[in-house]
């Protein structure tokens, strides 16, 4: 069966295609447009479709429209409020409705040849919880998805086995642990429902000193669920203005609001180790992207192992509902085994691009040596190979390449980036390495987990050490990714350090860069030394040589 993945109803639209029950190619629709997170959160742009990233999954199988089995949109109309006469009533809910009801025919408008008929509806949560419980390599697991919300839930507690899910709980809105959080990004001057994981950095900062008081508003209902009181920011912290300084005041609000979600985290985990027994967890929902709350659990949770979709924001449901329909079409999924399924492209075509581009490069030997040469001379290497990643963490594919042993590192990384000082950057290490060097959940190849760096590392990889002694590390094994453990290997013997710095390859606001023109772009804007475009290799001095 041919089955395209269709994300669209919120933000981050994104097309994933699997065909036969193997996924064979996803993006999010932003690396197309280059407009960050695809489009606003409105329900105004609820029509809006990933229409390039669709096109790219089906160009990249060789289909065309007529020869899908179905499509499935990650959202239910029929489960979310009816449109009812006036959709500008309870905040334009019913123009998504309306819109979401008539995405057969948007799809069939910017897809010619789709059969309006073969669109399926995949309950939105539904759709999440596919994304971690098929994608993941278990046969048997307990489910969770948190997020803002979908069609009128914000949660579900589930078990799979064999495939076949289970819903044990299901929290209703208006609770939603998600839309907390958000509330208090933007109150942090943060931008809602994309700079969460500014608030869990600036939580590392503070001191959980409302605790008490989120206790009181944010509580477990013992059947698998939780109620969210409506709660007073501004009594807890002054709201921040986007680009006025933080204070201590803000990091506390971060750091209570972040110890509640993992309190309640923990709590909903118990409660559904209680109902399963099961050994495994997978997780998905934009709440599974606080990679300090997923370590907690790890750490302090009933379960032994904890597999998050890498996606687990709502790209992450296109994915998730075409696993899920190609399963209900009877075929036999099998679960993902890397997050590079977007575009990548021919060593001649990278070369074309540049010489198009009038830029010299070489073509060195042993690139994986060269570009060590570079990291341990402190320069900074942006680092395009193979195809790029599915989700927003840069996993060695789109990434700026740094030495970890160099303090300076992070602030220089954080300026070439734009971004604000107090956000770490995160090394990747040898999986059989990681544990020598950091504690914490491993294997970690999606750096959905953080981890401690054990004391005797803390002075020797000062540019990847957060403030309150952690990492948020990515573990690469050799038979997946041959190429990056032979470049660590080649740092370590030249720094004597088995870790690199390794953070996503775009600037601030932008998002990650996918194609070999954004690649050029960012090398040309952003003052990195070199750029490593597929076996090629760029360098900053000799542009200037010319
Ligand atoms: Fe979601």
């Amino acid at each position: 069966m041919r089955v395209l993945g269709v994300n669209a109803v919120f933000h981050d639209p994104a097309a994933a295609l699997v065909v036969d029950g193997l996924v064979v190619a996803a993006a999010e629709e932003e690396r197309f447009t280059r407009r960050k997170h695809g489009k606003p959160p409105v329900p105004f742009a609820t029509w809006e479709l990933p229409e390039r990233a669709a096109a790219w999954c089906l160009a990249h199988a060789g289909l065309v429209p007529e020869e899908l089995d179905a499509v499935a949109y990650s959202y239910d109309p029929a489960l979310a409020p009816a449109a009812g006469p006036d959709v500008t009533a309870d905040a334009w809910e019913g123009l998504r409705t309306l819109y979401a009801e008539r995405a057969p025919r948007f799809l069939h408008s910017v897809m010619p040849g789709l059969d309006p008929a073969c669109v399926r509806f995949v309950p939105h949560h539904i759709a999440h919880a596919a994304s971690a419980h098929l994608a993941a390599p278990y046969l048997r697991s307990s489910v969770l998805v948190l997020d803002g919300r979908g069609e009128r839930a914000s949660h579900l507690a589930g078990r799979s086995v064999d495939g076949e899910l289970e819903v044990l709980a299901a929290q209703q809105l208006p609770h939603s642990l998600g839309l907390l959080y958000e509330e208090v990004t933007d109150h942090l001057g943060f931008r809602r429902s994309s700079d969460e994981y500014k608030v869990m950095a600036l939580a590392a900062y503070g001191t959980p000193s409302w605790l008490p008081k989120l206790r009181e508003a944010v509580r477990t209902t013992g059947d698998g669920g939780f109620t969210v009181a409506p709660i007073d920011l501004d009594t807890l912290a002054k709201r921040r203005r986007e680009g006025e300084r933080w204070t201590g005041e803000h990091a506390d609000l971060a750091a209570s609001v972040q110890a509640r979600l993992q309190e309640v985290l923990l709590e909903l985990a118990a409660w559904l180790h209680a109902q399963t027994g099961d050994r495994d967890l997978t997780m998905a929902g934009g709440v599974a992207l606080n990679c300090v709350a997923n370590s907690y659990l790890a750490e302090q949770g009933p379960f032994e192992r904890i597999w998050v979709q890498p996606a687990a924001g709502d790209a992450g449901t296109a994915l998730g509902a075409a696993l899920h329909v190609a399963q209900a079409l009877g075929d036999r999924v099998a679960s993902m085994s890397t997050a590079a399924l977007g575009r990548g492209w021919t060593d001649d075509e990278l070369a074309a691009w540049l010489t198009t581009a009038k830029v010299p490069y070489e073509r060195p030997a042993d690139l994986a040596e060269a570009v060590a040469e570079v990291i341990a001379a402190h320069g900074v290497v942006a680092w395009f190979q193979g195809r790029s990643e599915y989700g927003p963490r840069a996993l060695g594919h789109r990434s700026l390449l740094a030495n970890a042993g160099r303090a300076e590192n992070l602030e220089r990384l954080n300026d070439v980036k734009g971004r604000e000082q107090f956000r770490p950057v995160a090394p990747m290490v040898l999986g059989e390495r990681a544990a020598a060097v950091f504690d914490g959940p491993l294997p970690s190849p999606y750096m959905l987990f953080t981890h401690r760096v054990r004391p005797a590392w803390r002075q020797r990889i000062p540019a990847v050490v957060h403030v309150d002694g952690s990492a948020r590390i990515q573990t690469v094994e050799r038979a997946e990714e041959p190429l990056l453990a032979r470049l660590l290997e080649a740092v370590e013997r030249r720094t004597g350090l088995p870790v690199v710095v390794n953070t996503s390859l775009n600037t601030a606001g932008r998002p990650m860069v996918d194609d070999p023109r954004d690649a050029l772009e960012c090398f040309g804007a952003a003052p990195v030394d070199a750029l490593a475009l597929g076996p090629l290799l760029v360098r900053r001095a000799a542009l200037f040589r010319q």
